[in-house]
């Protein structure tokens, strides 16, 4: 019965849920869900693996159990507690939207009453509505697009995974289980993520490969076509700074577009005099399109402070929030006695 994907929803839909009821990981949202819990967990996984998601989430659920505790937390404790997890607008926006519904007399029951609360785009507005509330609307994220585009064998060629998602939309809803909608969502994103891999995806493993045109084609890899993301290489040159027990630090200023308020190593365009040799360590990493080669070289304490640079204690560095890799970076450094 190959290929008849999507013309009988009802045998994929039923393949995909039952495959899911005997598969599913044991994440501690779904096992004790909310709408609460929904919530944090889809903001969390936005950008964020699961398995690096959970220890956050068990933490933030310790700290701020409901949306009246987020919503009555200061700015500083909720980025704490996502110190890490990058992409602190999730955060904020996560704050705000706990601000914004305890003054509700009910939360949303649309779709479109979500995604006009901050932080909710289309993909979260799906998640929540259909996990949280059992509404039958069809969530879209990179997995998704992933196994329709393979299930259909989808030759077209995409922009970006944005454009892919708003193209795939329509399908997805049509194939949508509509009695089940929280579970079958979250049953393409499972199979996506552990079957339905981007890269050597495990086919004699899929619950749906009866239904699907790149495996009869004998090319799932081949899909989805998205053009190749424009990388951007940056370089940055970074301080290392220590005196008497304290290390040198750039305070992000609380008017900055991102990570506002948050602590990282001084970078060269923050002090008087660019760090010049000796390097202490090159560290790369990746941030949405641009590839960051960051190099960390020792200066001498400088005679005075510029703007926003400070001496922080090393006793202190447990209380503050660092930015992004910082924190790995200040952790391996100071342990190996730099
Ligand atoms: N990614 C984002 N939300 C998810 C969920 N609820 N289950 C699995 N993967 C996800």
């Amino acid at each position: 019965m190959a290929n008849t994907f999507p013309e009988h929803p009802s045998t994929f839909q039923r393949d995909l849920i039952t495959w899911y009821h005997a598969h599913r990981r044991q994440l501690p949202w779904r096992e004790q869900p909310s709408l609460y819990r929904t919530v944090v967990s889809e903001f969390m996984l936005q950008q964020t693996q699961i398995k690096t998601a959970v220890p956050y989430f068990e933490r933030w659920m310790r700290a701020l159990p409901d949306f009246a505790s987020l919503a009555a937390a200061d700015e500083a404790t909720v980025l704490k507690l996502w110190e890490g997890l990058g992409y602190y607008s999730r955060a904020r926006n996560l704050h705000k939207l706990a601000q914004a519904l305890v003054v509700l007399p009910t939360p949303p029951t649309t779709r479109e009453e979500w995604q006009a609360l901050p932080g909710i785009g289309p993909y979260a507005s799906a998640a929540i509505a259909s996990i949280a509330q059992h509404l039958p609307v069809a969530c879209v994220d990179g997995n998704v697009v992933r196994i329709l585009a393979r299930l259909t064998a989808d030759a077209t060629p995409h922009r970006d995974s944005a454009q892919a998602s708003r193209a795939f939309a329509p399908l997805a809803q049509q194939v949508l289980n509509r009695e089940h909608p929280g579970d079958h969502n979250q049953a393409m994103m499972e199979l996506g993520a552990t079957v339905c891999q981007r890269h050597n995806p495990l086919c004699s493993l899929c619950p749906v490969r009866a239904h699907c045109a790149a495996d009869a084609r004998g090319n799932p890899e081949s899909y989805p076509r998205l053009a190749a993301r424009q990388i951007e290489n940056v370089a940055v040159t970074r301080a290392w700074c220590r005196r008497d027990g304290q290390l040198l630090l750039h305070r992000i200023p609380a008017t900055a577009r991102r990570l506002a308020g948050q602590y990282e190593l001084p970078s060269a365009a923050d002090l008087p005099i660019p760090p010049t040799a000796p390097i202490k360590a090159v560290k790369k990493r990746g941030i949405t399109r641009f590839r960051i080669t960051e190099t960390i070289r020792e200066i001498p304490p400088p005679a005075s402070l510029p703007e926003n640079v400070e001496w922080v204690t090393e006793a202190q560095l447990g209380a503050i929030t660092l930015s992004g890799p910082h924190r790995r970076w200040i952790t391996a450094l100071l342990a190996a006695g730099d």
